[in-house]
């Protein structure tokens, strides 16, 4: 699909499995997201562009690869999307952080904003956001909106399961922000989860179902 990237990685597929079986206890629940996290971390940064930086290894002088420009940024969805940002933190921690507090309302499905915070310069950095389900597209779509406003043109989407609605909903608003996945369910069901899924990233996360 289009502008959507599924990471097929067997230890990304086996992992999302574990993530899956509602047994999974909370504090493997979280561990898992983490190891997931970083695995997708990997992927969704793969064409960063490069410059070298003339270094000294203890033998001789050498142009080293380097990643280049501002240190990229990561913008959770709070609360779920933070698990998977500090994941992406463990493999690049010098990555600044936005974040965005944003809930779904039980009835509309709408996301409601509570809190914004994030660097000014996000005009100059590539901006990566978080969320484990892109279920509706509701919160994506109104979290991308937000780091637009403030100047964010390079955004990259990063989640762990996402719906055949969610994808449709972004693509429609956002075309331009690209998504990394770990895999694309089936559908949403009636009260807006994704099915199978893996039943509230947030619930699951924190234990607070
Ligand atoms: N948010 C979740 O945490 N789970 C879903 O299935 C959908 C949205």
């Amino acid at each position: 699909m289009q502008g959507v990237t599924v990471v097929k990685h067997p230890l990304v597929q086996h992992k999302l499995s574990l993530l899956r079986d509602k047994t999974r206890s909370t504090s493997g629940f979280r561990q898992l997201v983490r190891e997931i996290a970083m695995l997708l971390a990997y992927e969704v940064t793969h064409e960063l562009p490069m410059t070298t930086k003339r270094i000294e290894t203890p033998l001789q002088a050498m142009d080293a690869p380097m990643i280049d420009g501002k240190k990229l940024v990561l913008a959770p969805i709070l609360r779920a999307g933070i698990a998977l940002s500090e994941g992406m933190l463990e493999l690049i921690p010098s990555a600044r952080v936005a974040h965005i507090g944003l809930y779904r309302d039980h009835d509309t499905l709408e996301a409601i904003e509570y809190f914004f915070k994030a660097p000014h310069d996000l005009a100059d950095r590539l901006v990566i956001v978080t969320d484990p389900m892109l279920a509706t597209g509701n919160s994506a779509t109104a979290a991308i909106e937000r780091l637009k406003a403030r100047g964010a043109h390079d955004i990259r989407f990063v989640c762990l399961l996402a719906a055949p609605e969610g994808i449709a909903q972004m693509q429609a608003l956002h075309p331009d922000v690209p998504i990394w996945t770990a895999a694309i369910d089936e559908k949403l069901n009636e009260k807006g989860y994704i099915v199978p899924g893996l039943g509230d990233a947030g619930d699951r996360i924190y234990g607070t179902h």
